[in-house]
């Protein structure tokens, strides 16, 4: 094993030193692209991002529009109710920023909120119910992207969403997969219901969903911007909704929401500039830390078996780090840097052997992973002008907390089950954590969502995925193949694996170990579960910079689309 360290070692000294800088970004080389490219979730959002730059907007004007969209088309994913991370690369400056749009908890929240009086967790109290809702972060951020950044008048960002929730849009497949997921849920919250249950039954896929009070309430935030949701008539009916069903929102919540742009992580990984999402997510760091531990070993001398055994172990100490280290940094010290370096890295990669898996022991024995669908929503833009946006949509799982304040039009989400409700007591995502990512009010929740941009000579990949815990192993493996020559639509449709430490399983899709090498996973002592269903819903577009082409490819597990044009 040291051996094959060293080769790596050998080659990387061997790679010119110009592959070991940032890669320039596309509009520094003072040309526009030939095309543009758009990869969402679903056609829709796909069209009204199009819109937009055909009327002249840029990629941050389309990043509005499909995000509006998506709130209306996957009701069960993201929407008004919800929080977003949007990572933003400006062609003209070269900047690059991360819009935090996250949801902060509520100012009467307290670390044992979820708790009984025995000091155990009360089941589904932080999924279902607007007490497992934090302040939604979206809604700001559309109107903060929109004015900062954008060309387009807000009214016509979000006339797409608007039109499609007035007139209303086909049910989809995944719409009632939630549902069916949701339907007892359902009952605690009768607006909710007679939106998606009429009569009591779920919508069935082709019926037409309309959400006028949707629509008005996004017309309330073309009016007033900020205001138009987080004060006046919205934020009191939001607030008179939660309360009067035993959350805790008041309106000095909803009007001290803040979005935040913070520094995305980046790093350097064997000529490859990964950018990424920094913390209140564990995505960016995870992703940096598994590259750095992994460009320790000559990856393409290994067999498929134990380049995953490899892949796996790198997740197993990510992950342990996540649990351990990671929450809001406005609200705890994280040591980012450390995390980043690859002499960390290299110390973490001295503990993993070839010849067997490290047993996580420490915290909570094995259990079940906890498959991360399609709720939850990711969308890749590139305009001609070289501007980026990497987008990651969350209300957390299906139809969030599966509550409605009545008269809004908008599902809130269940994303405090992202805290750690207790030591010890794992999530929705089966993650554990410490007092790192305990509850405090208006902190934001720890999240693995990893809106990403890879940067090389080769050119540039924008991408992410929902998968809940699994987003940054998915992420992980489409980078590693990109590394390795993919294409977006190979990135997209890769089978995919997963490990996060606790519990010490590794889940995986159908196909993404031949029998022998499920065999040979076992052998070195890793505990194998196949995911019931295939998981995630990547969206990616890339620019080959030799070529000029750009390329958009949507996941084949999802319903989502792309353009190129
Ligand atoms: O922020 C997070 O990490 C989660 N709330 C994301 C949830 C998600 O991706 C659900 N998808 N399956």
């Amino acid at each position: 094993m040291t051996a094959t360290r060293r080769t790596f070692a050998r080659c990387l000294a061997l790679l010119p030193a110009l592959l070991l800088v940032a890669a320039p970004a596309p509009a520094r080389d003072g040309k526009a692209l030939a095309q543009a490219g758009i990869a969402t979730a679903h056609p829709l959002a796909t069209a009204a991002g199009q819109e937009m730059l055909a009327a002249g907007g840029n990629a941050f004007d389309a990043a509005v529009a499909i995000s509006a969209t998506l709130a209306v088309v996957e009701p069960f994913a993201s929407g008004l109710g919800g929080g977003a991370f949007w990572l933003l690369h400006e062609a003209r400056s070269g900047r690059q920023v991360f819009v935090d749009a996250r949801e902060v908890a509520p100012g009467a929240a307290t670390p044992g909120m979820y708790l009984d009086a025995a000091g155990n967790p009360v089941p589904g109290s932080t999924l279902t119910g607007p007490l497992a809702a934090g302040i939604p972060g979206q809604p700001a951020g559309l109107v903060h992207l929109a004015k900062r950044y954008g060309k387009l008048p807000l009214g016509q960002l979000l006339a797409p969403a608007i039109r499609h929730a007035e007139e209303g849009v086909a049910v989809t497949r995944g719409m009632v997969l939630g549902l069916q997921f949701r339907q007892s849920a359902a009952r605690q919250s009768p607006e909710f219901a007679a939106r998606f249950y009429p009569g009591g039954r779920p919508l069935a896929e082709g019926e037409l969903l309309r959400q006028p009070e949707l629509a008005a309430t996004l017309r309330r935030l073309v009016r007033g911007g900020f205001d138009g949701y987080y004060r006046g008539e919205t934020a009191r009916l939001l607030v008179d909704g939660v309360r009067s069903s035993g959350g805790i929102w008041t309106q000095d919540d909803l009007a001290a929401y803040r979005v935040v742009e913070r520094e995305p992580v980046r790093a350097v990984v064997g000529g490859v500039t990964v950018v990424s999402a920094p913390p209140p997510s564990a995505g960016g760091i995870a992703l940096v830390n598994t590259l750095n531990m992994l460009s320790g070993f000559d990856r393409p001398a290994l067999d498929p078996a134990t380049r995953a055994h490899l892949n796996i172990e790198v997740l197993r100490r990510a992950f342990r780090d996540r649990a351990m280290l990671l929450g809001d940094p406005d609200f705890v010290s994280i040591p980012v840097a450390r995390l980043l370096s690859p002499d960390y890295a290299a110390g973490q990669a001295t503990t993993i052997r070839l010849d067997r898996a490290t047993p996580s022991d420490g915290l909570a024995g094995p259990g079940t992973t906890v498959a991360g669908g399609p709720q939850t929503t990711h969308f890749s833009v590139i305009d001609r002008a070289g501007n980026r946006v990497a987008g990651t949509l969350s209300i957390n799982t299906f139809y969030g907390a599966a509550f409605m304040p009545p008269g809004t039009g908008v599902i809130l989400n269940n994303e405090m089950d992202d805290f750690v409700i207790k030591p010890g007591v794992a999530n929705g995502f089966a993650l554990v954590g410490t007092d790192a990512n305990a509850i405090a009010p208006g902190k934001r929740m720890l999240s693995s969502m990893a809106p990403t941009f890879l940067e090389s000579p080769r050119g540039v990949a924008v991408l992410g995925t929902p998968g809940g815990s699994r987003i940054i192993s998915m992420v992980l493996l489409a980078t590693l193949a990109w590394i390795d020559g993919a294409e977006a639509p190979a990135m997209v449709a890769l089978k995919r694996y997963h490990h996060q430490y606790q519990p010490d399983v590794v889940a995986f899709e159908t196909g993404a170990f031949s029998d022998a090498d499920q065999a040979a996973l076992r052998t070195l002592g890793h505990r194998l579960e196949a995911s019931a269903r295939p998981y995630g819903n990547m969206q990616v577009v890339t620019w080959d910079r030799a070529t000029g082409k750009v390329e958009a490819a949507s996941d084949p597990r999802g319903g989502g689309d792309v353009t190129v044009y």
